[in-house]
Order: structure tokens, then sequence, then C-alpha cells
């Protein structure tokens, strides 16, 4: 059957919603699973992974014609996750492309903000309106122990340097782990309310077939709320778009920045959920904690793919999105996990 002229088929304004009412309006891209760091909850053993060829991994070209795809079906928000996104050769001139796609209001980037001291003016003048910087830590030998690089000062340049290129707010996340980094969880919060950054503690997850996931690193957010509660109360601040998942508060009146807690695993945000994903060897997921994928690459390099194809896969992916993840009683029933990489799957 011949395909439909798109503009008949998806005409413009279009709005993806899933079997469960949910608009998906906002694409993770993960460019490429290298990293320049060895975060122990990403590659447990700290040694090397298996890594992707580069022919596995998606051209720019095939990025972009996705990226154009899914702006034509209503998804109007992107991230650029990794591995480490930066490290990807050419990532500017991408970042500069997709910034001239019309109808894509939001361009945002995660780092681990090793190379961003070099990187943030140029971001920025990209079209990249949004950073999170992943970092775990305050204390620079335990940031050389958990990432295995000792660049913690390179790291608190290249976040000097997002502030300085006009990032606002400029975001820190951090994975708490018990045992690990819970101890610096006063410190990350007075982070958030002596500057005008913002902090988001976030729950770790159990990803990856061999992840240090377990009950007793694991931390909910109602457990970090309460080793912080000698602070004082903390302020609800009303949610805003660009909160994401976050549940967002002020630590006392005069806080310059935010806190905010992102809790998948404890007060998961399922029912809110508007995003997919696309790992960095080409294949869609729809859910973060669930393992079905659907190899948008074979798609892509078939002879002739047409535009109508690619959305098509999309189309089909946003309605096979699962309700919720249920990983609360997944762990209790002891299914496990999800054994996706984290560095293919970009968070
Ligand atoms: N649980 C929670 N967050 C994680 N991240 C990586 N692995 C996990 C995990 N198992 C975070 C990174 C980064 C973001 C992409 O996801 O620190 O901030
Ligand atoms: Fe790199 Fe992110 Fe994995 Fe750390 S968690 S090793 S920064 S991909």
């Amino acid at each position: 059957m011949p395909a439909r002229k798109s503009a008949e088929r998806f005409p413009e304004h279009t709005v993806l919603t899933d079997l469960f009412s949910r608009t998906i309006s906002y694409l993770r891209l993960s460019l490429t699973d290298r990293c320049n760091l060895r975060c122990i909850y990403c590659r447990p053993d700290g040694g090397e992974q298996e890594k992707l060829g580069h022919a596995d991994m998606l051209t720019y070209e095939e990025l972009l014609r996705v990226v154009r795809a899914a702006v034509s079906l209503g998804m109007n928000k992107l991230r650029l996750t990794g591995g480490e996104p930066l490290v990807r050769k050419g990532i500017m001139d991408f970042a500069r492309q997709l910034g001239e796609i019309k109808g894509l209001r939001d361009i945002r980037i995660t780092t681990n903000g090793v190379l961003l001291e070099q990187y943030a003016e140029g971001l920025r003048a990209a079209g990249i309106n949004k950073i999170n910087i992943s970092l775990d830590t305050l204390k620079p030998e335990r940031f050389a122990q958990i990432t295995g690089a000792d660049c913690f000062q390179q790291v608190w340049r290249g976040i000097e340097q997002a502030r300085a290129a006009g990032f606002s707010p400029v975001k820190l996340n951090m994975v708490v782990m018990r045992g690990v980094n819970d101890d610096e969880l006063a410190d990350f919060a007075c982070l958030s309310r002596d500057t005008n950054l913002h902090v988001r503690f976030i729950e770790f997850m159990p990803i990856g077939s061999r992840s240090r996931w377990n009950r007793d690193t694991y931390l909910c957010s109602d457990q970090i709320k309460q080793r912080i509660s000698h602070l004082g109360k903390l302020i609800p601040v009303p949610r805003s778009e660009t909160d994401g998942p976050a549940s967002m508060f002020r630590v006392g009146s005069d806080a310059k920045g935010k806190l905010g807690f992102i809790s998948p695993i404890s007060h998961h945000f399922c029912d809110r959920c508007n995003r997919l994903r696309l790992t960095s060897e080409g294949r869609l997921r729809a859910c973060l904690l669930h393992d079905a994928e659907t190899d948008l690459r074979a798609v892509l390099r078939q002879d002739g793919c047409t535009d109508e194809e690619i959305r098509e896969t999309l189309l089909a992916v946003v309605r096979s999105k699962p309700q919720g993840h249920r990983m609360e009683e997944r762990l209790r029933e002891q299914e496990g996990g999800c054994h996706g990489r984290m560095s293919r799957i970009g968070g």
C-alpha cells in the first residue's frame, strides 16, 4: 500500500497520546555509550564494558531524521544523554542542527561535566537551553573513588562555566547511595540554599544486570528528607514544567536555589510519564525500567526507509508503553531490576 502523504496522516499540531491518555512529548537520545568516567553504579566492576562499534550507533543524519519525525508527531522536548554525550565527536554541529528544527522548543543535555568547561558556551550558543550535571559528591577524593577519575575540580569549573554561559538554573543530580555518599545530603541541601544551583536527589534504581543496587544501598526520598530535617522545614515549590518528575522545595524562605526529590521507586511518576528513549544503538525504549525495545535502527537502515515508516515505528512504541514499571512490587516479589545498560539507555 503506498504511504499516504504525511500532511494528511499527521496534521500539524499532532499530539501523541498513549493508551493511558498520557501525552508523549519528550524524547531522550543517548548519543553514545562511551564515557570518560566509570561510575560505580554504571560500571559495577569499574572496568571496561563492551563498547558499541561506531557503525552500531546511529549517525547524526539518522538521529536528525528521527528527531524530525518525532517533532512532526508533536514531540517538542529533547534531551541529549549518553554515556557521556560530550565525548561524541561532532556534537556541537549536531546541537546546532537540532537548534534549527522548527517546533523543537526545548533541547536539554545531561552531562557528567568533565568537558563542560570547554563546551558550555558553545552548547548555549547552539540553542541548548537547560543543563543537568551529574555530581554524586562534593569531596574530591570521594569523587575519584566513585567515578574512577580524579577530576572533581575540573567538573566544578565546568559547573561555574555553565552558570557563566547563562544556563539558568544549573541543576545538579545526585544519586543517593547509603554508605557511599549519604553523609553528604545536608551539604548538598545547603548548596541549594546558599547558591542558585538546583540540587536533585535521585533514588538509586536497580538498573543493569550486575547492579550494585540492594536494599541496603537504597534510600527512599522520605528517608532522605528525614536525614536533612535538622536544616528546617522544606518549603514546597509549585511544580513547574521544567521540574520534570522532581518534587521541588526550598531549604528555608531565603534559599537561593531549589532542592528536588526524584523518587522513581518510592513515589513513581508513571502516570505523568511523557517520554520515549532512544538508546545509543538505535533502539526505542518505552520505559526506563522495562527491557522491551524496538529496533529503530533496522527500520532506518532498510533500503528506501520513508519518514512515514519512522513515524509508524514511533507510534507503535508509544502504543506499547506500559502503564507503569511496578518496580516496588517487582523487587518485593524478587523479580529483580532491569537488565538494560544505563550507559546505552541514558537515564
Ligand atoms: N539510579 C539512579 N540514577 C542513576 N543514574 C545513573 N545510574 C543510576 C541509577 N542506577 C543517573 C546519573 C545521571 C542520570 C543520567 O542518571 O547519575 O545523573
Ligand atoms: Fe559515565 Fe554517566 Fe555511567 Fe558515570 S553514570 S560512568 S558519567 S555514563
